[in-house]
């Protein structure tokens, strides 16, 4: 018989529920159809479109290009925001969100814009390689990509991507503090610019992220799937592997 209290935290606390013997994690649930009072039960995933056997390794490139795509222009696409990671000169692995803006499927490019003061981009001085992930929970599909970072500052992409970007989006780069600055309270939001205002400009950077290989993981009840998909030499090219 369990106490009141552990029922209490089981119950009302999911979160620590595993932390107590013989009970099952939350997101093991919905694969066994086991029920949670706090978790929506999901029946067996239908997740057509990723559905990796309806494709080649062409067809499959083209979807995901579409899929970035989509991408850079929705801010509601679950693959608009991608995690980053690189490694700092004391070798950390250090992750953190960017905000696609760019995406060639013929160059195998994906970029994103930061602040030139920012500890991301001392990383990528020390080492341009870097990775990029996203997971969507809703289409339980995570993609992940290894890629060659190039920072462009102060010049023709740089110059083109600003003057493509909204003033809302000019407005991080005009702050005196770079991030990262330890402060003594939580600053105001920054003043949006008018837009001849360029004084922002200095921090601009657009980060150029060049990729050859995706790892692309589909979970599905009936069995995952999770293919490399290879771009070298201009050839498409995939392989199943074990998920
Ligand atoms: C949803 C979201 C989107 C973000 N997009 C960007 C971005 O596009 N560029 C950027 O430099 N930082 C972005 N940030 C902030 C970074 O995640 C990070 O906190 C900041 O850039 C400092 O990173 P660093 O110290 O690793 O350089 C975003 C944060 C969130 C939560």
């Amino acid at each position: 018989m369990r106490t009141s209290l552990e029922l209490s935290i089981i119950f009302g606390f999911p979160r620590y529920a595993t932390s107590q013997k013989n009970v099952q994690h939350p997101a093991a649930a919905e694969y066994t159809n086991a029920s949670h009072v706090c978790y929506e039960k999901s029946s067996i995933v239908k997740n057509s479109a990723w559905d990796l056997s309806q494709y080649n390794a062409l067809s499959f490139w083209d979807f995901c290009s579409l899929q970035f795509h989509e991408a850079i222009v929705s801010a509601k696409h679950p693959f608009h925001i991608a995690t980053v990671s690189t490694i700092a000169s004391n070798g950390d692995p250090r992750s953190r969100s960017v905000v696609l803006r760019h995406f060639d499927s013929n160059t195998h490019e994906i970029a994103f814009h930061t602040d030139i003061r920012s500890p991301k981009l001392k990383d990528l001085r020390n080492c341009r390689t870097a990775c990029l992930h996203w997971y969507d929970p809703a289409l339980r599909v995570q993609i992940r990509l290894i890629a060659s970072a190039t920072a462009h500052h102060q010049d023709s992409r740089a110059e083109q991507a600003w003057h493509a970007s909204r003033t809302t989006s000019r407005a991080c780069y005009g702050t005196p503090s770079p991030p990262g600055t330890t402060m003594t309270q939580f600053p105001a939001a920054p003043t949006i610019p008018d837009l001849d205002d360029h004084s922002g400009y200095a921090h601009f950077v657009v980060v150029v992220c060049h990729f050859e290989e995706l790892d692309v993981l589909a979970l599905h009840a009936s069995g995952h799937q999770r293919v490399l998909l290879s771009l070298k030499h201009d050839k498409v090219s995939w392989s199943i592997i074990a998920p």
